[in-house]
């Protein structure tokens, strides 16, 4: 039986993302930040929604993802969870919420928790947020980690070019993916980097790693959902699967709505009272 408050076998958590890589079978995880695309994804049954700070981008119009502030992305997350009743919500940790020190990146894992209702937090870097990753989830909140590309680092990368192509940062990623795993985080998105090391860490770690322009022998997938219906058409990465062309559909509908109105076609007899 399932009430309000307790955790129904059908509903994803971190357990059964775990005994998934454990049978190999692939997660399936995209973005949401609002309830009514969320409440399809959930029915749809996507395993993981992450409420990504990608929604200062897709959402607000920023061209980085380092304006999104904490109280913007526990609106998006609240809404997103009053859609969901199955998959799991991860919700990231935005720039400046969490580099900090570990007091402050706690006190920022609470808010979420708390206000939102959420499954889980996720935070970009390795070893230099180490501290934080241990002391929230000491606190009991579960951390999915993020490597490679972190575009909250983008000032400092200075391009979204692939990552670790190099020895020296493909060490340091591999490095950082055990650390990551020691503190207990329960699951880890790689970004943009060789699909060759992505397919290694998760074969050298036992928690799924989630990728993104990491090739296909990881554990999992995630896309940003704007991305994946083709709502934006200036974002085409070669790892970028297109599944509609939403922007074609949108343009149509709402011409079509412009010449009904300016002709009078629309309301007719039948959508007036
Ligand atoms: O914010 C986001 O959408 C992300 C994904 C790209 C993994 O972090």
């Amino acid at each position: 039986m399932s009430t309000a408050n307790t955790i129904s076998e059908k509903v994803v958590t971190t357990h059964v993302l775990s005994a998934m890589k454990q049978r190999g079978e692939k997660i399936s995880m995209l973005t949401a930040y609002d309830y009514s695309l969320a409440k399809i994804l959930d029915q749809a049954g996507i395993d993981v929604i992450l409420v990504g700070d990608s929604a200062s981008n897709v959402m607000a119009g920023n061209v980085t993802t380092l304006p999104i502030t904490l109280d913007q992305m526990i609106y998006h997350a609240a809404s997103v969870q009053r859609a969901v009743n199955r998959s799991l919500i991860v919700v990231d940790l935005p720039f400046g919420t969490y580099q900090g020190d570990p007091i402050e990146a706690l006190h920022s894992a609470v808010r979420i928790m708390k206000e939102t209702g959420c499954g889980a937090v996720k935070m970009e870097g390795g070893e230099e947020i180490i501290e934080s990753v241990k002391r929230i989830i000491t606190a009991g909140i579960p951390v999915m980690g993020h490597l490679g590309l972190t575009p909250q680092s983008i000032n400092k990368f200075g391009t979204y070019a692939v990552r670790a192509q190099e020895e020296a940062e493909a060490s340091k990623l591999i490095s950082d993916a055990h650390k990551l795993e020691e503190a207990g985080c329960f699951a880890i998105v790689i970004e943009k980097v060789p699909a060759k090391l992505a397919g290694k860490i998760a074969k050298e770690v036992k928690v799924p790693i989630i990728g993104i322009g990491a090739g296909g022998g990881v554990d999992g997938q995630v896309l940003v959902l704007h991305d994946m219906l083709g709502i934006n058409k200036d974002f085409s990465p070669r790892f970028l699967r297109r599944y509609a062309d939403l922007f074609s559909v949108i343009t149509e509908a709402t011409r079509g709505y412009i010449a009904d109105v300016k002709s009078g076609d629309f309301p007719n007899e039948n959508e007036q009272y």
